[in-house]
């Protein structure tokens, strides 16, 4: 299943952390996905401003600098907040109260098992991450995206283990709370609403499902349910989660949507990431942007002008197949294998396509930039509707847990 098969009331959910600049990776690998998902479901997207402090507890600085920066890139990329809601996460308290909540009956060795967790500490050898903060952190996500009945939720491959994480806490909730005390009373009402003949034939249907896994009878019962205009949704899932044995549905298990790997990489064909000081930021000046790419590492075979070298040795072919078209990509493969061009001659067309790249995304961004205060109430305003929906969701989540007395 893909996204595009889907209705537009399925809401999609991610989230990015505000460490820094954003840069072409991001935009090439994330962000433009975004933006083309915005028009075709209700998508929430918002700042990670506690996930950053997992890994920068130690530099809040950063956060604090980037927070609206990183709006403002998101701007500059095309996403339109009156297409979708754009908020920040430490507004938003109740987030960290369906964590405190999950956090109960998640089992240590489920974070302790998620790839990142040690990958990371690995990778960031020069921060203390054995903090609580930094284990717990995809259990935050969890409920990040539970929190908002997200169904979609477009991340990169190295996130997919948080999505399924995500999944087994929905199931376990939903197999811990899915029955409300008075479960078995509601169920019967809804019955009576049905009539006597209809629950009669549920009750049979029910019966052989549970008893020999009659699969039939259920593609039956649940179209019946589906389908009735006696019954709210809310009793319509209920009675669904009876007739399975689950319980009722509470929290919606989310699905990944996988992007793929960005085909942008650095400057010297590493992942692109600031770190690595091989990033152009998404808003970044165009001189800047020519020495950059005048200076990258090509095939280290063409030490002069006359020696031939091989495009799929060198970082600048990967640019032009983002940038370039079909002609000037011939030409370049061409030029390179026969000595006909010069490096220097070749990165041009890249020069140009990330600057033609940058124009709109500069245009976009310029208004903001002298008006901070239209950027904060975007995101209030996005913050204001997300919460709305995060409340929604906390008030079944305490009546399911039983946290009403
Ligand atoms: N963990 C994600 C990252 O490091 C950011 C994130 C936080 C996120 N919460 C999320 C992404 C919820 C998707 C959904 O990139
Ligand atoms: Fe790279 Fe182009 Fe030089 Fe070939 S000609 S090595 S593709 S920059």
């Amino acid at each position: 299943m893909d996204a595009t098969s889907s209705t537009p009331q399925d809401r999609v959910l991610s989230g990015m952390r505000p460490t820094g600049a954003l840069h072409l990776g991001h935009y090439h690998g994330a962000l433009k996905n975004w933006v083309r998902l915005q028009s075709q479901m209700s998508c929430y997207y918002f700042v990670a401003d506690w996930h950053a402090l997992t890994t920068h507890y130690e530099s809040r600085e950063v956060i604090a600098h980037n927070v609206y920066e990183m709006v403002i890139d998101w701007l500059a990329a095309g996403l339109d907040p009156n297409q979708c809601t754009l908020f920040l996460q430490s507004r938003i308290p109740e987030h960290a109260e369906l964590f405190t909540l999950l956090s109960m009956g998640t089992p240590l060795g489920w974070l302790e098992r998620v790839p990142t967790y040690k990958d990371q500490q690995e990778k960031l050898k020069d921060k203390d991450l054995s903090t609580y903060g930094f284990l717990g952190y995809p259990l935050l996500q969890a409920a990040d995206i539970l929190i908002y009945k997200a169904k979609w939720v477009p991340v990169g491959e190295d996130q997919a283990s948080h999505v399924e994480l995500t999944r087994e806490a929905a199931r376990r909730f939903n197999h811990l709370y899915g029955r409300e005390t008075d479960f078995d009373a509601r169920v019967q009402a809804s019955l009576d609403k049905l009539g006597k003949d209809a629950a009669k034939r549920l009750e049979k249907s029910r019966k052989a499902y549970q008893e020999t896994g009659d699969t039939k009878a259920m593609d039956g019962a649940l179209g019946f349910l589906s389908d009735t205009p006696l019954l709210d949704p809310d009793e319509r899932d209920r009675l669904a989660g009876w007739f399975k044995g689950t319980g009722k549905t509470v929290l919606v298990e989310p699905q990944a949507l996988l992007t793929e790997a960005s085909k942008l990489p650095g400057l010297d064909g590493q992942k692109m990431s600031k770190s690595y000081g091989n990033a152009i930021a998404m808003r970044e000046d165009r001189s800047s942007i020519e020495t950059k790419v005048r200076r990258m590492p090509t095939d280290p075979a063409r030490i002069k002008r006359t020696d031939a070298g091989e495009p799929e040795r060198c970082p600048v072919w990967q640019f032009h197949k983002v940038y370039s078209d079909a002609s000037t990509q011939a030409w370049a493969a061409q030029g390179c294998r026969h000595a006909g061009i010069g490096c220097l001659e070749c990165k041009q067309p890249v020069i140009d396509g990330i600057l033609k790249e940058q124009v709109p995304m500069l245009e976009r961004a310029e208004p903001y930039l002298s008006r901070p205060q239209v950027v904060r109430d975007i995101v209030d305003a996005g913050t204001d509707r997300a919460r709305a929906t995060a409340r929604s969701t906390m008030a079944e989540v305490r009546t399911a847990m039983g946290i009403n007395y």
